[in-house]
């Protein structure tokens, strides 16, 4: 589903507004596009005329903020001598292949469910080709068990800077999984980093009572629901509690990012109504933004976290 929101946004006809990931849509066979064929992003990204509705917007935004601000950290990650990738719940992930050149020296792993893996690799192989030299594919369930296990077990070496992502994964696993992963790479060669993005518990309280919002109705069909959010208002101590040093917060559609990613050359806003159309929030989102609002928190973000030196080490 966000590959399907990526590949949406990489047909972005200005390349300023473009979504990078040019290889998405590369991945989307039509048994990927069977699988979320009830999900409205299937459907226009099926009909390659038609416009993206509102609703699909929002996670064509949101992967362009995800895309750009996760591609930039893993540049500057490399520049700074990270010698490992980790990819957790990497999905459909394709950086492997789009910055096969800048990881040449890199040893990448993809970690991900035994399932998913398999079809992402098994498609990955026909429409990319080979599987590049350098990656690892290595199968994990987060709740289940330990980061720290199943990397020792594929060549990973804690000695060695790391960058690691988890993108789009945290708000699918237990808190206890969380927490395990969390406490693993925070254990990773100090000035390892870590980008991340998820949600508070303002939105499952709010999924909770609004279970038709958005895409809500396909992930509980898909048997795929939210389950964990961070604490509103503490998510910085959460992060500190298990070692991290916060480098950045930054909320996915915080003014920031709209500035940064959002913001179209002529100054209007990917999401936002032309001037004079009539508003395109239906009232459900309106209540969204109201309740989130209230809650006063970031409630859904990225996170860069960076692993401290250790004094003793
Ligand atoms: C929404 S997708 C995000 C995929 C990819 N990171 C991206 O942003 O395109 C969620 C990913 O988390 C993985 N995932 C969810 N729960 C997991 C678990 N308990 N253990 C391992 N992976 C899990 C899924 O297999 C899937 O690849």
């Amino acid at each position: 589903m966000v590959a399907a929101g990526r590949a949406l946004g990489a047909r972005e006809p200005d390349p300023a507004m473009r979504n990078p990931d040019w290889l998405a849509e590369k991945l989307l066979g039509p048994e990927e596009l069977a699988l979320i064929q009830e999900h409205p992003l299937a459907a226009t990204l099926i009909n390659r005329g038609a416009k993206p509705i509102f609703e699909e917007l929002g996670t064509v935004a949101a992967m362009l903020v995800r895309t750009k601000f996760i591609d930039e950290a893993l540049r500057q990650a490399v520049e700074d001598g990270a010698r490992q990738y980790v990819i957790l719940g990497a999905g459909f992930d394709t950086r492997a292949h789009r910055f096969a050149k800048q990881l040449r020296e890199v040893m990448v792993f993809e970690v991900d469910t035994e399932a998913t893996q398999a079809r992402k690799r098994r498609r990955a192989e026909a429409a990319l080709g080979p599987t590049p030299q350098n990656l690892t594919y290595v199968t994990i369930d987060f709740n289940r068990q330990k980061l720290a296990d199943v990397l020792a077990g594929a060549g990973y070496d804690p000695a060695l800077r790391t960058f690691f992502t988890w993108e789009g994964v945290t708000m699918y696993v237990g808190e206890g999984g969380v927490r395990e992963t969390l406490q693993t790479i925070a254990q990773a060669a100090p000035g390892s980093r870590l980008v991340l993005d998820y949600a508070t518990r303002a939105v499952l309280d709010f999924m909770a009572k609004s279970p038709d919002y958005g895409s809500s109705p396909f992930l509980a069909k898909w048997g795929e629901p939210w389950v964990f959010g961070l604490p509103d208002g503490r998510e910085q101590d959460f992060f500190e509690e298990l070692g991290f040093r916060v480098c950045q917060r930054f909320p996915v559609f915080g003014p920031e990012s709209i500035k940064r990613y959002l913001t179209r050359p002529d100054g209007t806003v990917i999401g936002a109504p032309a001037p004079g159309a009539p508003p395109r929030l239906n009232p459900q989102r309106q209540n969204m933004a109201s309740v989130l609002s209230e809650s006063g928190s970031s409630y859904y973000s990225l996170a860069e976290l960076a692993v401290p030196d250790r004094p003793n080490a």
